[in-house]
């Protein structure tokens, strides 16, 4: 039972959303990121703790009309369309899948931003940007798919003006000490997903230093966005079942869950191995 991490490639992660995009953002509310609920009482739809998460991380870039915000990995463009209608930023969104571009631009088109928004494709790895183009970087769980966080956070930091702020998410691992079948089981769910191994909490700190970054905030957001996984694994278990032509990504999802003991990767709040950070920082002058 190899426990050795798969590492996804960006044409490897480029390939899987091309794939899938189009459903997991119907699975996801809208977006391809987790939902942010208030607490166990909050029985908000996954529209809405959608655009709250979306909304609370806009807010922490503190843009404005005439800014410039570069969305890293910027999926169907959920995230960069809500940020300009709501702040008039103007923002460049990338991401390494084709497809996600061409939903992207639809969606701007769509929803009347065109003027603010464009979207391309290109890898977070390698920016085509001048050095300190952008006031402003998002990153809304893209790094997930990149095993160099420091290189994805050191390319963000070149195209940044100093003093300009970045806000990202990333999955990090916690709770109890993991047997070797769990650590085997997350394997195979994170390969799945073409994610890469998970980090620890503490070390954004050692990566935002490396990388540039003065850290602002880092907080562990686990708890709001919990009910996200349960979700949407059952929505693509739904899927899988009821679609024989469903997408290879999809059903490699669902055959990754056996190797978890047959159960979904979704347990108590303190049996869970992967937990959801937020971290924000300002680009060092220098
Ligand atoms: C989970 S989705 C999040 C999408 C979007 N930020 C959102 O919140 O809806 C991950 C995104 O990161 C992008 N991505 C992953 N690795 C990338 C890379 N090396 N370069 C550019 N985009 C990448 C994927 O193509 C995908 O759009």
């Amino acid at each position: 039972m190899s426990t050795t991490p798969v590492l996804p490639t960006p044409d490897e992660v480029g390939a899987f959303y091309d794939q899938v995009n189009h459903l997991l953002q119907r699975f996801l509310g809208g977006s391809m990121h987790y939902g942010y609920w208030h607490g166990p009482d909050d029985d908000s739809g996954f529209r809405e703790a959608s655009e709250r998460f979306t909304s609370i991380m806009v807010d922490k870039l503190r843009v404005g009309p005439g800014d410039l915000v570069l969305d890293v990995g910027c999926g169907t463009g959920g995230p960069a369309t809500q940020l300009a209608r709501t702040t008039g930023a103007r923002v460049v969104g990338i991401s390494i899948s084709a497809k996600d571009v061409e939903l992207a631009t639809a969606r701007a088109a769509a929803e009347g931003v065109s003027d603010l928004v464009r979207f391309q494709r290109a890898n977070a790895l390698d920016l085509p940007f001048d050095a300190g183009a952008f006031d402003a970087a998002l990153a809304f769980e893209s790094i997930v798919h990149i095993p160099d966080r420091v290189a994805a956070l050191r390319q963000i930091a070149r195209v940044l003006k100093p003093g300009a702020r970045l806000a990202l998410t990333d999955a990090f691992q916690r709770g109890p000490e993991m047997t070797q079948a769990d650590r085997f089981g997350l394997m195979k769910v994170l390969a799945a997903w073409r994610a890469a191994p998970l980090v620890g909490f503490d070390d954004y700190l050692d990566f935002a230093r490396e990388a540039g970054f003065e850290t602002e905030e880092l907080s562990d957001v686990s708890a709001n966005t919990k009910p996200t996984n349960a979700k949407v694994f059952e929505a693509i278990f739904d899927y899988v079942r009821e679609h024989d032509d469903a997408p290879a990504g999809l059903v490699e999802i669902v055959d990754s869950v056996p190797h978890f003991g047959g159960e979904l990767p979704v347990g108590e709040d303190d049996e869970e191995h992967e937990g959801v950070l937020v971290f924000v920082g300002t680009r060092r002058a220098g």
